[in-house]
């Protein structure tokens, strides 16, 4: 049974009630009385009971309004947070794709510095490449020096021999280390003359090789050689090995201090040419003036002098294993036409230019 009906049945049994009571009390006027104040009594507990249930409904509008603005405020922190994670996304993606744009933007110079890298990159693997081939070599050029260096100090050994041999002298030859030619150039000239017939030999700078020669002119019977000498230390100490070994008749040393020369249009520091002999020389042995004269100090000799040779002549270069002396005999050999030049393969060095012969390969 609803509310409504039991309420209704209620306050008409409490009508009733009334009524018979006031009647039963005092009559007509108060069961009229009673039951007037009783349906009033009714009607007041029901706006009352009205008035509770507005009352309720009232909170319970406020607490579902209460509720309501918590699940607002739930969701619109949730959206917040949305809005804050959405926007801190679109930073994330905006400098994503900012940083992307640079990249993209740096994407031609870096193209080129790579490009220039792999140059260098190469040229770094090539430069390791050679300096590997390099270290690879020494071995092999270590073998090759070493058999060449038994090859020469066994030709000097030889040369030395067949120089006390040939000579027969009778106290001992001069040094032919350092400053004075070595053995094997020593029985070069040595041979030229004694041998093959040289008559008339030019030596620039005096010294173990003018005594040689002396010994070799007096083999032959005939001839000489002359020495310039630019320092008169030398030049006395030469003479003095002449003398002293009875050689005067075959050598003569002359002093030729260093002057300014012209070759072409260019001055040099060079022997005095007032102090050479006018030749003809079939021999022409260019061993000074020393390197400290300055770089090329003995190429005058050849311009210079090609005038006082013989048609046979030969000119011989110490020291060619130097690159100074080396460029010398290549200098003459380019500018001298007729000419070739071929190397000895001497322990110093030496090279020979002479008339005609077979042109050196290319
Ligand atoms: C290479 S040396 C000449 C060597 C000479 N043809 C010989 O076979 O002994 C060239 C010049 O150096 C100078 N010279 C010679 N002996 C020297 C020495 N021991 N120290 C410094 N200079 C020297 C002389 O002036 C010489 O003319």
């Amino acid at each position: 049974m609803s509310f409504r009906i039991r309420a209704a049945l209620a306050g008409i049994a409490a009508l009733a009630a009334a009524a018979a009571a006031g009647y039963a009390l005092g009559g007509a006027p108060l069961a009229g009385y009673a039951l007037f104040s009783t349906a009033l009594a009714g009607a007041a507990l029901l706006l009352w009971r009205q008035s509770r249930r507005a009352q309720a409904e009232e909170r319970r509008r406020h607490a579902a309004v209460a509720n309501l603005g918590d699940k607002v405020a739930v969701l619109s922190r949730r959206v917040k947070r949305l809005q804050e994670s959405q926007e801190q996304g679109q930073r994330h993606l905006a400098e994503r794709i900012d940083a992307t744009y640079a990249r993209i933007r740096q994407v031609p110079g870096d193209t080129r510095r790579l490009v220039r890298e792999d140059d260098k990159t190469e040229r770094v693997t090539a430069a390791i490449a050679a300096v590997r081939e390099d270290v690879e070599a020494i071995p092999r050029m270590t073998r090759r020096l070493v058999r060449e260096w038994n090859r020469i100090v066994y030709a000097e050994v030889e040369d030395l021999t067949a120089l006390y041999r040939d000579i027969e002298p009778d106290r001992a030859l001069p040094p032919m280390h350092g400053w004075a030619a070595g053995a094997d150039l020593a029985r070069y000239l040595y041979r030229e003359v004694a041998e093959f017939g040289r008559s008339s030999v030019l030596e620039c700078g005096s010294g173990t090789s003018t005594v040689i020669l002396a010994y070799a002119f007096r083999a032959r019977g005939e001839g000489r050689v002359v020495a310039l000498e630019h320092d008169p230390r030398f030049a006395a100490a030469t003479r003095q090995l002449i003398e002293e070994r009875g050689l005067a008749d075959w050598a003569e040393i002359v002093d030729a201090p260093l002057a300014d020369v012209g070759v072409g249009d260019t001055a040099w520091r060079w022997y005095d040419l007032e102090c050479i002999p006018k030749g003809p020389f079939d021999l022409l042995l260019v061993d000074g003036p020393p390197a400290s004269v300055g770089p090329e100090a003995r190429y005058p000799a050849v311009p210079l002098l090609v005038d006082r040779l013989a048609e046979d002549a030969l000119v011989v270069l110490d020291d060619t294993r130097r690159p100074d002396e080396r460029a010398i005999g290549e200098r003459w050999a380019d500018e001298m036409e007729g000419f070739t030049l071929e190397s000895l393969g001497h322990d110093h060095g030496t090279l020979v230019l002479k008339r005609g012969g077979d042109a050196p390969p290319a």
